[in-house]
């Protein structure tokens, strides 16, 4: 039988898992918002969420192991690996990015879980064969929602070869790196930044036709107690969900620094607005629509992703536009309600039990990192006033209707 892990050698492989696990969700928080395909931000937004998931399960069993000091908690496995999540996040081709997260890096980690639990000793450590079987089993899925995606990408591309090229390589750079077990290396010192140029909008694909001025939108003016009007409102609204998968990713890319309930929450909230998106993209469909089908706005993103603090992007698209959506949200459900649309009704309630802790998420962590700064504070609370001043467009607050 091979040699089970001790202690000390868990701790040492755990703090490696968790150090790739944040490196993947921030992999895939930086890239969503320039991503053209949709499916691959949904599935960003669903797998940011898992992945945090896994890296907090990983983070609870390391103190159990008396793993106490910070050291435990991240180990990139070596420099040449760190490197190597480098060079595929410099990488701005949309395919070759799949090809290195969900058929390279993935894949490695399910491998060491698994390879991992080949060694656990037992019963003595039944607890982290546990978590590592359901993570590995996650990212097992992962791996096959992508290779579909990756399939449809590169058919009507024919870049097979380039593609082949690029997996060698990268798998190549892997192996010299030693892997996430870091054989034969010493812990990676070498730490890179996920920095972003200054964005004026999210990446959309073609059948979006983007607003370029502000003062054009109108589209909360509609009501949702016709078809057209539910047309006009979930379309606007799909959009919506995909800007706030895009900023969600990019607070957890942009600032490593925020507390890990933070990112947990951000992550979840990432999640949430994917669902999202896949809901009011069928209710849209199923009432006759489609994507495309009316000119949309991208008021708020320069605002909001380009701020440094991340407070006061949450002030400003939680606080601030997400409360003004749950007004809207209880209208559309009053107005569903009362012409019979149970459908919509009953998604509506959905969205919107969510879209409160989303506004719940911004008021906590701005109370919560502001108690003993009344400065930034004062800065954060003011910061939707400042954009809203500068430029008011039409309908992003509610009006009270008679028959609401
Ligand atoms: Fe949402
Ligand atoms: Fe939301």
């Amino acid at each position: 039988m091979e040699k089970t892990f001790t202690v000390q050698q868990n701790l040492e492989l755990l703090g490696r898992y968790r150090y790739t696990e944040i490196q993947f969700m921030e992999l895939m928080g930086s890239w969503a918002y320039t991503m053209v395909d949709p499916e691959i931000k949904i599935g960003f937004g669903r797998h940011m969420f898992q992945d945090s998931v896994h890296a907090d399960l990983i983070g609870k069993r390391i103190p159990e192991l008396k793993g106490r000091s910070q050291h435990f908690h991240s180990i990139p496995p070596s420099d040449e690996f760190v490197k190597l999540l480098e060079k595929i996040w410099r990488d701005s081709d949309e395919l070759l990015r799949m090809v290195g997260l969900y058929r390279v890096l993935k894949p490695e980690l399910v491998s060491v879980y698994r390879r991992h639990i080949d060694h656990l000793e037992l019963p003595a450590d039944e607890p982290s064969g546990y978590i590592l079987r359901l993570i590995a089993d996650e990212e097992q899925d992962h791996i096959e929602w992508a290779e579909k995606v990756i399939e449809r990408l590169s058919a009507s591309a024919n870049r097979n070869d380039e593609i082949g090229e690029w997996q060698k390589s990268l798998s190549k750079d892997l192996q010299e790196a030693g892997g996430i077990w870091g054989d034969g290396k010493k812990p990676g010192t070498y730490v890179f930044k996920k920095t972003h140029p200054y964005s004026k909008l999210p990446v959309r694909d073609g059948r979006w036709i983007i607003m370029q001025n502000p003062s054009e939108f109108k589209e909360k003016d509609w009501s949702f107690d016709t078809n057209e009007g539910k047309l006009h409102l979930l379309h606007d609204l799909l959009n919506s969900e995909f800007i706030t998968v895009e900023r969600m990713g990019r607070i957890l890319a942009d600032c490593p620094e925020i507390p890990w309930q933070m990112k947990l929450d951000m992550a979840r909230q990432a999640w949430d607005e994917a669902r999202h998106a896949e809901i009011v993209q069928r209710r849209l469909e199923e009432l006759g629509g489609h994507v495309g089908m009316f000119p949309t706005s991208c008021f708020g993103w320069e605002q909001d992703v380009n701020r440094l603090d991340p407070l006061e992007r949450l002030a400003l698209s939680n606080m601030t536009f997400e409360s003004e959506s749950c007004k809207h949200l209880r209208d559309w459900i009053a107005k569903a309600k009362r012409t019979g649309d149970l459908r919509s009704l009953q998604l509506v309630e959905f969205l919107l039990a969510d879209e409160v802790n989303h506004v719940l998420y911004g008021v906590h962590w701005i109370d919560e990192l502001t108690k003993e700064d009344p400065e930034r504070r004062k800065r954060v609370m003011a910061y939707p006033d400042q954009v809203l001043a500068d430029q008011h467009p039409v309908g992003v607050y509610f009006k009270e209707t008679k028959n609401a």
